[in-house]
């Protein structure tokens, strides 16, 4: 296993199966930990760098951090920076660094956190890439699959929605086929899956495609539901014809195993109808609970805390 003190976290694929069971462990225990010790992470100072919205990712490391006992520098409006001003991002972060001790960043370009990683110093920790990768979202997401599952191995999971454009389904689908599941990727045609993530996870685990829930529904154990990303989309008219082409109903969960679970990386649109989120099957919002552990454990991991 790799030191983790000072390492970037851009892509699933810079992590190996230990790598990830250390993170899921190290998850496990900050819970306990944190009311232990509070001042975990205190000295240490977390810039949140998004130029791109956002709501849990924010939050959440800025929660994670001041639960440690750390300081957060926000800058989530680019409006109001030297980005205006016409600022790259090489040197945005060559300055940045100098005022924390790990970057947070959010672009929407694809390459942008391998780009920051190389000219920092300090560790990168990317919280999306445009529609490239997520990858704390698929650590925060391999954790609530093992802590409402029990395991990881030997589940069935299915991913349905925009698989074209969704980041944490690139991450996800990578980190799952580090373990033993079954994947099954759902979704419009013109939305499948971009060929590189698939042919990289049908390496290592059995990976089947479909248009439709219904030849899989009855056998799932994780449905991980997605909302298309309409911001990607270059052509409105394009996602107009896409718009409500999937939804989980009260419905669909009936056909379901009664202990198969529902995930969502959230925000929902409209893909999921509101009477699920009663349902005992949703734990999208358990979920943001673990990402908020999820991160701290990651905090605390990078900056060498631990
Ligand atoms: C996701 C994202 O930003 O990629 N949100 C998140 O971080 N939980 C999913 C999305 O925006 O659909």
């Amino acid at each position: 296993m790799k030191e983790f003190r000072g390492r970037d976290i851009v892509s699933i694929a810079d992590f190996s199966r230990r790598d990830l069971d250390y993170i899921l462990k190290t998850t496990d225990e900050i819970e306990d930990l944190a009311k232990r010790k509070p001042d975990l992470l205190r000295g240490k100072t977390c810039a949140i760098l998004f130029f791109e919205p956002s709501t849990r990712t924010r939050l959440s490391f800025q929660a994670a951090m001041q639960r440690l006992g750390g300081f957060v520098l926000d800058m989530s409006e680019p409006r109001a920076s030297s980005i205006e001003k016409g600022e790259n991002l090489t040197d945005t972060i060559r300055v940045v660094q100098n005022y924390a001790d790990v970057i947070v960043l959010r672009h929407p370009l694809e390459g942008s956190a391998r780009l920051a990683a190389e000219v920092a110093d300090v560790p990168i920790i990317n919280a999306g890439s445009g529609a490239e990768e997520h990858p704390t979202q698929a650590m925060l997401d391999l954790y609530t699959m093992k802590r409402e599952m029990g395991s990881i191995d030997g589940l069935k999971v299915a991913l349905l929605g925009d698989l074209r454009y969704g980041r944490t389904v690139h991450s996800l689908a990578s980190a799952l086929s580090l373990y033993n599941v079954k994947l099954y990727l759902v979704s419009p045609e013109a939305l499948r899956m971009r060929r590189e993530f698939v042919e990289l996870a049908r390496q290592r685990i059995e990976v089947q495609e479909f248009q439709s829930l219904d030849p899989i529904i009855k056998e799932i154990d994780v449905l991980y539901v997605t909302r298309i990303q309409k911001e990607r989309f270059a052509d409105p008219a394009e996602y107009a014809k896409l718009k409500g082409y999937y939804k989980v109903t009260a419905e669909t969960v009936g056909k379901m195993k009664p202990n198969a679970i529902i995930m969502h990386p959230l925000p929902k649109v409209d893909e999921v109808a509101p009477e699920v989120d009663l349902m005992p099957q949703a734990r999208y919002f358990k979920q943001v609970y673990y990402g908020l552990l999820t991160r701290m454990a990651l905090l605390a991991l990078v900056l060498g805390a631990l």
